[in-house]
């Protein structure tokens, strides 16, 4: 009822069928996703090659949904102008990928956009406590990154429940999203441990029903939210 809906479905194309993008990315907004979550990948950083800005200025044409861009790839401060410049509203970088992440940071905040941090499964959320409070968002990944489809790794949601208490401790508000095996199987305890963005590929776009998959996936995600909320 007077409940408020925290907790966001972001619907990641890399399960998409690219050749009928801008009507896989409708119906998983009509199923409810907010957020549209787009996975870059280099083949250098990780062992995979996806998509880049010529993309997302594409998806920039057929969705007004926030689309958030999770960088994959060595180097990201050469690109950042490029997404910036293809409509990109949120971008994230690896802690793993980056030497200077403030100054990375600083780049996506400079070019207009919304500034995330990602962490490895391997990767401890302490390494990053300095610079959350110039984050919007933090993603933590719940499989080693580079293809849909994996199994989601149990320990990460120790670590959703460790970034929540950070959150809450340092008094700020930066959301916290996840990243890798979300689905029906999963989605109430990412939920539980405090997971706010929910990304999910396979379960979304794997079936070829997006609007449905969507639509069952964020009931759910909002049925452990009320859950949570009611304790
Ligand atoms: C994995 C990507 C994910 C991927 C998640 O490297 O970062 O965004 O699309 O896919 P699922 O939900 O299938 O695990
Ligand atoms: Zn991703």
């Amino acid at each position: 009822m007077g409940h408020k809906v925290m907790v966001e479905l972001v619907p990641s194309i890399l399960s998409a069928d690219f050749a009928h993008l801008a009507d896989e990315v409708a119906a998983a907004e009509r199923g409810g996703g907010t957020i549209i979550h787009v996975d870059v990948m280099d083949g250098h950083f990780v062992p995979n090659i996806t998509l880049g800005p010529p993309v997302v200025k594409s998806l920039r044409k057929v969705t007004s949904l926030p689309l958030d861009c999770h960088l994959m790839i060595s180097n990201p401060n050469d690109y950042i102008p490029d997404f910036a410049e293809a409509g990109a509203n949120w971008v994230s970088v690896h802690y793993e990928a980056c030497p200077h992440l403030h100054r990375t940071l600083e780049l996506i905040l400079h070019h207009g956009m919304k500034p995330g941090v990602v962490l490895n499964p391997a990767t401890r959320v302490d390494l990053i406590e300095e610079i959350l409070p110039m984050v919007h968002h933090v993603l933590i990944m719940s499989v080693n990154p580079g293809f849909g489809g994996q199994e989601f790794i149990p320990f990460s949601l120790g670590k959703i429940r460790r970034l929540a208490r950070m959150r809450n401790e340092l008094g700020l508000g930066f959301r916290i999203e996840v990243d890798g095996g979300v689905a029906h199987d999963t989605i109430t305890r990412v939920v539980q441990a405090g997971a706010e963005l929910l990304v999910a590929g396979n379960a979304v776009f794997g079936a070829g029903q997006a609007e449905r998959d969507a639509r069952e996936l964020l009931e759910m995600a909002r049925a452990a939210e009320g859950a949570k909320a009611a304790l």
